[in-house]
């Protein structure tokens, strides 16, 4: 069981319903969603890249352009600003906690006052399962790297809308990416050979579960190519090619690292993920043939015995968080089949079927299912993003999607996913103000967001503690 301390309904329900509330009353003023961190997704590059958005999407324009900002606002980021620096001595060296790991200094020589770092080194740790230590929240790299994905996804489709070749949301892409990659003083060493890591001193290593703290990578590949494809002069040679050293270092370590071998392994969402990261990657490296190799394998492999004949995942219905380890799963099959169409347009991976099922029926059995019958209720958006995606690829001809997503009250006509999940209905039509929201609108668009500040910002700690408790086991 998950721990209630972890979040509560209270939370959920002070985030939704006045919100929405809310953003109905303002829609004339173009009303952005509360930002929400996508556990994984890639926007089409070339799709985006062409900058040909109906008028319907104005809302999700709007929403992205403000998410921009908010992301912009907290970086740039770097593994070098944590507190505690890895085992290895080099503050370079990316690292985060196993969540469910609790101190127990009871043998430690000095019990007194021991500082995070002894303790770290001497105390034993014991596992509570589904209990996350707040001590992760200390080391800040994952969180760093989750919001440095989406500032570089949205700031690059920000820059897109502006329509010009050089924007201030370009100028975060090319900032963001050099202080975290390259620039000598702040960059990640290419490896995470302390992710998840266990402390105590039986620890002091990485866990094959940290692999999936760079998920964001497909965020970052489809930002990057969206500026290289649009031809924006932020971007510059020189960035690329340095970026491309970078990943080309990165990729020789998930290939080859033990920890990352295991992640390779993996057959339920670790593995999807691992192939989502690495064929992203492939895709920065311009390696469009490792691209196609790595999630065409997906679909021949993992895919066929992760979703059986009725569109369930045994893997994932086994865990105590069945409804969200589903859609977790999901977003990881929906990214692959966009890496590899994006990677081959001739490829047909949403028309791969295991046990006769496709990644369509994966959704329409979740659709059945009630989050309630596991206490998920109050995760029950995570399939929002899910069933957009699916809709647009595979249509709603008897309209139960939208039907669906419109039940829920959830608009999500104003969510960043309807951008790119077209053709889907909805959308607000009477609003298209613009199809390239300048900073005027999206600046009135933040406004009644940031009049919910506080509410957007619990909403997203929902989010993102969900995304820590629950994701990584
Ligand atoms: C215990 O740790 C504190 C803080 O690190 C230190 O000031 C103190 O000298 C230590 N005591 C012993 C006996 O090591
Ligand atoms: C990440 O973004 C969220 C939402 O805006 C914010 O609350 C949090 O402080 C940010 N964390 C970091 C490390 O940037
Ligand atoms: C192709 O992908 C498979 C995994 O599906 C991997 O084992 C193999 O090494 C890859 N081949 C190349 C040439 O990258
Ligand atoms: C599919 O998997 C689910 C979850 O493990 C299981 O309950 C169901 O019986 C399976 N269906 C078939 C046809 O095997
Ligand atoms: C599945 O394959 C058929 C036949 O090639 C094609 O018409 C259809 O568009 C494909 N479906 C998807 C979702 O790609
Ligand atoms: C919205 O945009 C479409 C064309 O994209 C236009 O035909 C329509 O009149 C616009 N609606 C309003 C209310 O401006």
């Amino acid at each position: 069981m998950f721990t209630p301390g972890v979040f509560s309904n209270r939370t959920l329900y002070s985030c939704v319903i006045p919100l929405w509330v809310l953003l109905s009353v303002s829609r004339a003023a173009l009303a952005t969603n509360p930002f929400t961190q996508y556990a994984v997704d890639f926007p089409d590059p070339n799709f985006v890249a062409a900058g040909k958005f109906g008028a319907n999407v104005a809302g999700a324009e709007a929403t992205i352009v403000a998410w921009a900002e908010e992301m912009a606002s907290h970086g740039p980021w770097s593994v070098t600003n944590k507190p505690v620096v890895a085992p290895s001595g080099d503050k370079h060296d990316y690292m985060s906690w196993a969540p469910y790991e609790w101190a127990d200094c009871s043998k430690a020589k000095n019990t007194t006052a021991l500082s995070l770092s002894d303790e770290s080194k001497e105390c034993d740790f014991v596992f509570r399962d589904g209990q996350v230590n707040p001590e992760r929240f200390i080391i800040q790299d994952f969180q760093s790297f989750f919001n440095l994905s989406d500032a570089v996804l949205y700031n690059s489709i920000a820059a897109v809308l502006q329509n010009k070749p050089s924007s201030k949301y370009s100028q975060n892409v090319a900032n963001f990416v050099n202080t975290w990659f390259l620039n000598a003083d702040t960059a990640m060493n290419p490896n995470l050979n302390f992710a998840q890591m266990n402390r105590g001193p039986g620890g002091q290593t990485g866990a094959y579960t940290g692999v999936l703290d760079l998920r964001g990578f497909a965020k970052i590949a489809s930002g990057i190519l969206i500026l290289r494809n649009s031809k924006n002069t932020d971007w510059t040679a020189d960035l690329d090619s340095q970026m491309i050293a970078w990943c080309n270092k990165y990729i020789a370590w998930l290939q080859t690292a033990p920890t990352a071998q295991q992640a390779a392994h993996a057959t339920n969402n670790h593995g999807t993920i691992y192939v989502n990261q690495l064929a992203a990657l492939k895709l920065i490296v311009k390696d469009t043939a490792g691209a196609v190799n790595w999630t065409q394998g997906y679909f021949n492999g993992f895919f066929q015995h992760q979703v059986n004949s009725t569109g369930d995942q045994p893997e994932e219905a086994s865990r105590t968080h069945p409804y969200h380890y589903r859609n977790f799963n999901i977003a990881g099959m929906i990214t692959n089949a966009r890496l590899l169409t994006y990677a081959d347009p001739t490829a047909k991976p949403w028309n791969a079927t295991a046990n006769g099922a496709t990644i369509q029926k994966t959704v329409d059995f979740l659709m059945t299912t009630d989050p309630a019958t596991h206490d998920e209720q109050d995760i029950k958006a995570e399939i929002y993003p899910n069933i957009a995606a699916i809709a647009s690829v595979y249509g709603d001809p008897d309209g139960k999607y939208v039907k669906f997503l419109k039940a829920t009250g959830f608009p999500y006509a104003d969510d960043a996913t309807f951008l790119w999940d077209q053709p889907l209905a909805g959308g607000d039509a009477s609003a298209n103000s613009s199809s390239s929201p300048d900073p005027e609108s999206s600046r009135k668009g933040g406004a009644s967001s940031s009049g919910v500040g506080a509410v957007g910002r619990a909403c997203f700690l929902t989010f993102i503690l969900l995304a820590f408790g629950l994701e990584f086991w």
